[in-house]
Formats: C-alpha cells, sequence, structure tokens
C-alpha cells in the first residue's frame, strides 16, 4: 500500500485547475511528502466521493464550486471563520487520520485579504468595497473584508434577496449593507474596490453592474482566473478602472493557508505565483 500523504481538490469541472501544480511547488518547498491530485465530480456524487477519498486514507481536501457549501454539512467540526462564513473550501481527516471526524475550514477569505494587502499593496481600511455576489464564494469573504476594517460593503447580487439575506446575516460585523436602487443613488460615486464573487466568469458571462460603480480609482478583482482575461477584467479596463486582476494570488494564498491546515507549515507564496504566472505566459 502506499503510504504517502494524499490530498486533493474536488470540484466539477476542474480538469484546468492549477492547485495540483501549486500544492506539488507547495510540496516540494517545503519538503513535505505529500501527493496532490484532482477529483471532477458533480453535486449528486460529492459526499460520497469524499466518504471514499477519507476512507482510503486521504488526509484533506479542497473544495470548490459547486460544493462548498455541501463540504459544510459533511464535516464534523468546523473551525469558527468557515462556520461564520456557512462554507468550506478545505475538509482535513481527524487526529490519527479518523474519517469520521473531518474538519472544515475556509481558508478563502484570508487568501483574498493577503493577496489584495500584501501581493497588490491595496489598502483595505476605510474602503468602500462592492462585492458582486451571493453563494459560496461571497459568503468566504465577507467576514475577514469586514474585520479588514473597510468603510462599507455593499452586495449586490443576480437575485437581490440573496444578497440582501447575507447581509443581514453579516450585520454584526460591520457596514454592511445589500444593494437596492436607492441605495445605488445615494452612493454614486464610484467604488475604490470591486470584487466579483460570481460564477459568471466560469461561463464567460458579466455579471450585472450598478452602472456608476467603476471609476478611475477602483480596483477591480475577479475571484476567478483563466488562461486568458475574463470578461469582467476586459470589462474593468474598457471602463477606465485604475487596475483589474484575476484571482490566481487568491488561489494561492488560500491554498498556502489549506497547506498550513494540513501540514502545519505556511509555504512562501510569492515564488509559486511568480512560477504559476511564468507558465501562464508560455
Ligand atoms: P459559488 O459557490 O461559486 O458562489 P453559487 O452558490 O452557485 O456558487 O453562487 C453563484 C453566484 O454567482 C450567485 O451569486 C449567482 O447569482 P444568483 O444568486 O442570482 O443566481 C451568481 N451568478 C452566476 N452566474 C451569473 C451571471 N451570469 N450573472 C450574474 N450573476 C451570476
Amino acid at each position: 500500500m502506499n503510504r504517502i500523504d494524499r490530498y486533493a481538490v474536488i470540484g466539477e469541472h476542474i480538469a484546468h485547475s492549477r492547485s495540483p501544480q501549486i500544492h506539488a511547488l507547495f510540496a516540494q518547498a517545503t519538503g513535505q511528502a505529500m501527493q496532490y491530485g484532482l477529483i471532477d465530480v458533480a453535486a449528486a456524487g460529492f459526499r460520497a466521493a469524499v466518504r471514499e477519498f477519507f476512507a482510503a486514507g486521504g488526509r484533506g481536501l479542497n473544495v470548490t464550486v459547486p460544493h462548498k457549501q455541501a463540504a459544510l454539512e459533511l464535516a464534523a467540526a468546523l473551525t469558527p471563520r468557515a462556520r461564520r462564513a456557512g462554507a468550506v473550501n478545505t475538509l482535513a481527516c481527524g487526529p490519527n487520520g479518523a474519517a469520521a471526524e473531518l474538519l472544515g475550514d475556509n481558508t478563502d477569505g484570508a487568501g483574498l485579504v493577503r493577496d489584495l494587502t500584501v501581493n497588490l499593496g491595496q489598502p483595505l481600511r476605510g474602503e468602500r468595497v462592492l462585492l458582486l455576489g451571493a453563494g459560496g464564494a461571497a459568503r468566504g469573504v465577507i467576514a475577514p473584508l469586514l474585520e479588514s476594517g473597510v468603510a462599507s460593503l455593499t452586495i449586490h447580487n443576480r437575485h437581490a434577496e440573496r444578497a440582501a439575506e447575507l447581509a443581514r446575516e453579516f450585520a454584526d460585523l460591520g457596514p454592511v449593507r445589500a444593494a437596492t436602487a436607492d441605495a445605488d443613488a445615494a452612493h454614486a460615486a464610484p467604488y475604490d474596490l470591486i470584487i466579483n464573487a460570481t460564477s459568471a466568469s466560469l461561463r464567460g458571462e458579466l455579471p450585472s453592474l450598478p452602472a456608476t460603480a467603476v471609476g478611475r480609482q477602483s480596483l477591480c478583482y475577479d475571484c476567478a482566473y483563466g488562461e486568458r482575461d475574463t470578461v469582467f477584467v476586459r470589462w474593468a479596463r474598457d471602463s477606465g478602472a485604475a487596475r483589474a486582476t484575476m484571482g490566481l494570488g487568491m488561489l494561492v494564498e488560500q491554498a498556502a493557508e489549506s497547506f498550513l491546515v494540513w501540514r502545519g507549515v505556511r509555504p512562501e507564496t510569492a515564488p509559486v505565483l511568480a512560477a504559476l504566472r511564468r507558465s501562464a505566459e508560455r
């Protein structure tokens, strides 16, 4: 039997995921003996695939679209940030590899905040932020953004009632509200930061946006990433945003946080991000 510690990313339509490459580079740099694979499964097969993976000795999973809320229900214990987010992107087996005691964590928000503040030099304290989307990806980033001291966080979603629900759920943490026609009119100035946490980019679509959202000082950040610029990033550039970027940095930073949960060591992210950018340019 192969005794090497096994990890994987689990999601649907993830054949092009960069996570295996990222974790292989982390493992190499930190001298950890581990394997990291990829499990492509639809919602109906998610629970069985997770159980099978851990029953066969797997140590940890990264969970991506569309399974982050299902993963929350599977975990026997949750970290405070996963409970607060209501979504899980990291599963770890219990002590001594116990498959029945899965721990659920959420490293997305920490990854986003670190990419913004450390890699991109974007301050968050006092900034006016617009968050697009109200699904699992959006849930993961709301608390860390509010805890970073943003002046306001406005959630805009295609189905407005989901944004209102999220704003209510996180209201105790800071100045968060759902976008409404009135609120948009009252806050007509462009936002400092616009974060796309919808899954629209994965389908090559642009989420609808308040018309006055973007201005010359705005940083537009797409949590999704692709081989080429996403529609959102192209739209941001065409709309005159100061900067527009895809979420490769967030992906690497959330991966490093997950690696820390699993292995007790946080790998350096800058060399890995640079290596990924180089391989994307080729
Ligand atoms: P995830 O875990 O990736 O967030 P999800 O829970 O299915 O996945 O949520 C997807 C989010 O992207 C939702 O906010 C969805 O909007 P609705 O709640 O109105 O469905 C948003 N979304 C997906 N495609 C979109 C599109 N073409 N335009 C605007 N929003 C879109």
